[in-house]
């Protein structure tokens, strides 16, 4: 794992206040990366990735999901009106709680959703709330990530599955400058650490989770980057960025960053299922 010691709870929160209007102007409406199996638009890779894991999770009409790290709620709008399940959306953003709303309203998922801005590692549910915790790039954010697997255990019900998208360290921070720019990586994109492949499948099994599946999507995502880099260079936003200072500028700028470091596999991206031994 690499740690990065400056970044702290309140910026995380203030970056996503701040900058989701630049997500959504930039990217879409989910803010995490396209999965690609050849040249698809941003907006249908965006989707395939929402939709491989919802399939690798097994998930099922009906259930009760909790999507960790909501943002605009585009997992949980989708989990709603495409699985018909019942969603509950946490985010520690409160401007991601409202506009998630507001989108859900607007693709008439309301009854099926339901958003709160409290922070993933305080925040208690009743035990066997959930049949499935679903996580899309924001355990990255997480400051204790092997007591999140803990209560993410407790919060499924017995055979309930938790479901995970993270942006990894490599598995070689001792060769040349690795180690370096996933610190730059975290720096810039207000991550505490990232774990590597091998610490989140040791992180959900001390949890008392059985792995089902762990997928390496690296060369599938990381023209998420490329395209960003361009859609930065022709658009404004990197004056649009000035007056938020410099965690918004250094955000931007460490876009270069991280297409470096998947290229030269100092970072990873994986999918991992994970599922519960309580039995029924
Ligand atoms: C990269 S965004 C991903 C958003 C969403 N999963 C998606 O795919 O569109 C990271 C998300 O994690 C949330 N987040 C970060 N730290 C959190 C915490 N401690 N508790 C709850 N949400 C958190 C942010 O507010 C943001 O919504």
């Amino acid at each position: 794992m690499i740690v990065c010691p400056t970044v702290s709870k309140d910026a995380i929160r203030t970056h996503y206040d701040l900058a989701t209007l630049f997500y959504r102007l930039l990217w879409g409406r989910h803010i995490h990366h396209g999965l690609w199996d050849a040249a698809e638009s941003p907006r249908r890779a965006q989707l395939r990735l929402t939709e491989t894991m919802a399939r690798l999770a097994a998930v099922e009409p009906g259930q009760r999901v909790l999507d960790v790290g909501c943002g605009m709620g585009g997992s949980s709008i989708h989990l709603a009106r495409a699985m018909n399940c019942h969603v509950t959306g946490i985010t520690v953003s409160r401007m991601q709680r409202v506009w998630a709303e507001c989108a859900s309203r607007w693709h008439g998922a309301a009854a099926q959703t339901e958003f709160r801005r409290v922070d993933a590692e305080i925040v208690s549910f009743p035990a066997a709330a959930f049949d499935l915790v679903w996580s899309i790039e924001c355990t990255e954010h997480l400051f204790d990530k092997p007591r999140f697997f803990q209560r993410a255990a407790e919060w499924i019900k017995p055979g309930g599955r938790v479901a995970i998208c993270a942006w990894l360290a490599g598995d070689t921070p001792q060769q040349g400058d690795h180690a370096q720019q996933v610190y730059d990586v975290c720096e810039g994109f207000l991550c505490p650490s990232l774990g590597t492949r091998a610490d989140y499948v040791q992180w959900m099994q001390d949890a008392g989770l059985v792995v089902e599946g762990v997928h390496d999507w690296t060369s599938r995502v990381s023209q998420t980057w490329e395209i960003c880099l361009r859609r930065i260079r022709r658009s404004g936003v990197r004056w649009l960025a000035l007056p938020f200072g410099r965690d918004m500028t250094c955000f931007l700028e460490r876009f270069e960053t991280i297409l470096r470091a998947y290229n030269t596999g100092a970072m990873q991206y994986g999918c991992f299922i994970a599922r519960s031994t309580k039995t029924r």
